[in-house]
C-alpha cells in the first residue's frame, strides 16, 4: 500500500513536541511491514536540513490569492530514517528556524498543503491513503475531494490523526480566495462558528478520524475547544489508537546520549550512574529521590502548577527530595521556575529550553517523572520514562489514563485526579514513601520497564483503518 504522512513536524527533521516523535517513528514501522511510506514536511531551516543530502524531485509555484510562492520538493537522498522523507521548500515561508509562531502561519501551512498536493497530483500514481496530522494539514481532505484542480485525487482516502484538538487553525473567510477553486456548494464543510476551522474541516471530510489514545477520544466529546458536538457526530468513523514509542531510539541498553547503558537486569547500577552524572551537572544530591519534569511549560501540561507545587513539595520535604525541570514555554512560568533556584539551591534546578540529549539523561537518571497535565491526548514521556525505569506520576487524563495505573492497584506509577497543587504534592509524598521501600519501589519500576509500547504492535491498527476505508469507505 502507498501511504503518505503529511505533517508539520517529523523527528529528527523538525521537532516541537510529541507529534514529531510519532511522525518520525510510525512510518518506519509501516515501511518495515512492507508498505511504501512517504513523509512530507516543510523545509524549515533546521540542523537536520543542513546536515543531510537532498535531491530536487519536483518544482512548481503555489498561488495564494495574488501571491505566488515558488516551491521545490526535496527528497532526502539516503533514506537514512528508514522511510522516504520529502521536504516542501518554500523559501519565503519556511526558510526560518522555528516551526510555528509566525504571523503568517496560516499562509505558511496553506501553501505547504497546496504544494504537497500539487506535487502528488503531478506524479503518475495516486497513493492509496494520505494520513494527515493535526490542523496544519486539515484542509487536505477537503481539497482532494472538492478542488477542481485535484479532480484526479477525488477518490483518494484520507485519515486525520488528532494529536492535539485544542489547536484548530482558524482563519477568516476573507482568506477563502487563498484556496484552490472549488464548487461553492461545498463551502459548508469549511465553516465552524463563522470561521474556517482547519481541524473541523478534516474531521468532517476525512474518511476516518483517529485520536492518539482511546481515552482522549472519549474526552473530546465533552472538552474539545468548541468542537465537542462535531466529534460526537463523527463517532462512527473515529478510533482511538494509543501511540507507540520508537524502541530503537529509546533504548537504555544502547542509548548513546546517556552516561551508562543498562537493562532491566542491572538497572540499579545503571540508573545510579546516570543519576550521579545528572546530579553533578545540576548540583543536586544523588542520595535523594529525583523528581523531573520534561516538556512544554503551558497550562495544558500543568506547567502553571509546577512553581507552586515544587516550592511546596520542597519545603515540606526539605532536604529530602530533588526536583529538576527541563522545558520552555510561557515566560511567566519560566521566570517563576528560575527564581525558585535561589530558594532551594542543592535540591532544585531548572533548564529553560529544550535539549534532546539532556532529556535522555533525565529519563535515565531520574526516579520519577512528573506529568501533571490538564490535557494529554497521549503523552509519550511517561512511556519513555517507564522504558528507562523511571516511575511516572500523572494526572489521570487522556493517554496517561490509558498507560499508567496506580501502584495501589498493582500498577506501574502514581496517579491523581485533579490538576491541582494539592494533588501533585500528595502524589510526591506517596512517592517519597515508596522510594524508601526499595522492594516495592523496584517492583513498580520493573512493571514499567517490562511494558511493551513498541510501534510494531500499534502500526497494524493504522493499516487496518486504511484497509477499511479503501475497501468500504468507512471504518
Ligand atoms: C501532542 C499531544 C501529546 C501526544 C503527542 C503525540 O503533543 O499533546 O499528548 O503524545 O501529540 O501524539
Amino acid at each position: 500500500m502507498e501511504i503518505f504522512h503529511i505533517s508539520a513536524e517529523c523527528y529528527p527533521m523538525a521537532k516541537v513536541g510529541g507529534l514529531a516523535d510519532v511522525v518520525g517513528a510510525l512510518p518506519k514501522y509501516q515501511t518495515n511491514a512492507g508498505h511504501n511510506v512517504r513523509v512530507v514536511v516543510p523545509a524549515y531551516d533546521t540542523k537536520f536540513k543542513k546536515e543531510n543530502q537532498f535531491e530536487c524531485v519536483h518544482w512548481g509555484s503555489v498561488k495564494l490569492g495574488s501571491f505566488n510562492f515558488p516551491f521545490s520538493v526535496l527528497k532526502e537522498s539516503t533514506d537514512v530514517l528508514g522511510y522516504e522523507l520529502y521536504l516542501i521548500e518554500i523559501n519565503e515561508l519556511f526558510d526560518r528556524p522555528n516551526v510555528y509562531g509566525y504571523e503568517d502561519d496560516i499562509e505558511r501551512f496553506l501553501s505547504f498543503q497546496i504544494a504537497a498536493l500539487d506535487w502528488i497530483i503531478a506524479r503518475n500514481e495516486v497513493p492509496d491513503v494520505i494520513n494527515c496530522h493535526d490542523h496544519h494539514t486539515g484542509l487536505i481532505p477537503f481539497l482532494t475531494q472538492f478542488a477542481y484542480k485535484y479532480e484526479k485525487l477525488k477518490d483518494l482516502k484520507t485519515v486525520i490523526t488528532i494529536h492535539n484538538g485544542l489547536y484548530q487553525g482558524w482563519f477568516g473567510f476573507d482568506k477563502l480566495h487563498y484556496l484552490p477553486e472549488f464548487d461553492l456548494k461545498h463551502v459548508g464543510f469549511l465553516e465552524w462558528n463563522n470561521s474556517i476551522n482547519s481541524l473541523a474541516v478534516a474531521v468532517k471530510c476525512a474518511q476516518a478520524v483517529t485520536t492518539v489514545s482511546p481515552s482522549y477520544l472519549n474526552e473530546i466529546n465533552y472538552a474539545a475547544n468548541g468542537l465537542e458536538n462535531l466529534f460526537n457526530s463523527v463517532r462512527n468513523k473515529s478510533k482511538g489508537i494509543l501511540n507507540g514509542i520508537d524502541i530503537e531510539v529509546w533504548n537504555p541498553l544502547k542509548d548513546k546520549m546517556i552516561a551508562e547503558n543498562y537493562s532491566i537486569e542491572n538497572f540499579e547500577i545503571g540508573k545510579q550512574k546516570n543519576k550521579e552524572k545528572l546530579c553533578e551537572q545540576f548540583e543536586l544530591d544523588p542520595s535523594k529521590p529525583l523528581f523531573s519534569f520534561i516538556g512544554r511549560l503551558f497550562e495544558e501540561k500543568g506547567g502553571d502548577l509546577l512553581p507552586q507545587a515544587s516550592a511546596l513539595a520542597l519545603s515540606e520535604n526539605f532536604e529530602n527530595i530533588n526536583i529538576l525541570i527541563l522545558g520552555s514555554g510561557n515566560s511567566e512560568i519560566e521566570s517563576q521556575l528560575t527564581q525558585l533556584r535561589n530558594d532551594y539551591k542543592g535540591n532544585y534546578n531548572v533548564f529553560i529550553g529544550y535539549n534532546e540529549e539532556l532529556a535522555h539523561l533525565i529519563y535515565a537518571g531520574s526516579d520519577y517523572i512528573l506529568m501533571p497535565s490538564r490535557v494529554e491526548p497521549c503523552g509519550l514521556n511517561q512511556m519513555y520514562a517507564m522504558r528507562y525505569g523511571t516511575i511516572p506520576i500523572v494526572r489521570r487524563t487522556g493517554g496517561l489514563r490509558d498507560t499508567v495505573i496506580d501502584f495501589g492497584d498493582e500498577g506501574n506509577g502514581i496517579c491523581h485526579d485533579q490538576a491541582s497543587v494539592g494533588d501533585i504534592c500528595y502524589s510526591i509524598n506517596r512517592a517519597v514513601k515508596l522510594y524508601d521501600d526499595k522492594i516495592s519501589f523496584n517492583k513498580v519500576l520493573k512493571r514499567g520497564m517490562e511494558a511493551d509500547h513498541s510501534w510494531e504492535s500499534v502500526c497494524q491498527d493504522y493499516i487496518e483503518i486504511y484497509n477499511l476505508i479503501i475497501e468500504k469507505n468507512e471504518i
